[in-house]
């Protein structure tokens, strides 16, 4: 296997660890939510979940299709007990996630795997949303 594809595959098994990592940040963070907004908190981390699961599924397709083997690893996941600094620190991650994702695209068309390039792109289009959405609770956040 060549240094560029093993290079990627390699960041595409740290992009699955990430994703495993999201799915216990946002279901921990669902029941650890405290304060008058839990109810609501509670179902936006919830509903982040489907979204991430198949983002794993999707990376671990694509890391079994290139000859890799898929990552169990979990990614560390910063645990807070404070609602807001639970939206912070979800900020972050989807952050250096899109980060990831466009670092992945480029080895990807650097590779030619165009189908891979297409689907980060949708990756990268949801995290995106994720972003904004919490980018916006946290602006008119006291
Ligand atoms: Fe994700
Ligand atoms: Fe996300």
């Amino acid at each position: 296997m060549s240094d560029k594809r093993q290079e990627l595959l390699d960041g595409l098994n740290e992009d699955l660890a990430n994703e495993w990592a999201a799915i216990q940040m946002y279901r921990s963070y669902a029941s650890m939510v405290k304060g008058p907004y839990r109810k609501e908190l509670r179902e936006f981390f919830e509903a982040e979940i489907p979204e991430e699961l198949t983002h794993a599924g999707l990376l671990t397709d694509k890391i079994v299709a290139l000859g890799g083997v898929p990552t169990t690893r979990v990614a560390p996941v910063e645990m807070v007990d404070d609602a807001k600094q639970m939206l912070e620190q979800a900020l972050v991650a989807e952050r250096d996630t899109i980060t990831r994702y466009v670092q992945r695209r480029r080895q990807a068309e650097d590779l030619e795997q165009f189908g891979l390039a297409i689907e980060l792109d949708t990756l990268i289009a949801d995290e995106a949303k994720h972003h904004d959405e919490l980018k916006l609770m946290l602006d008119k956040w006291d």
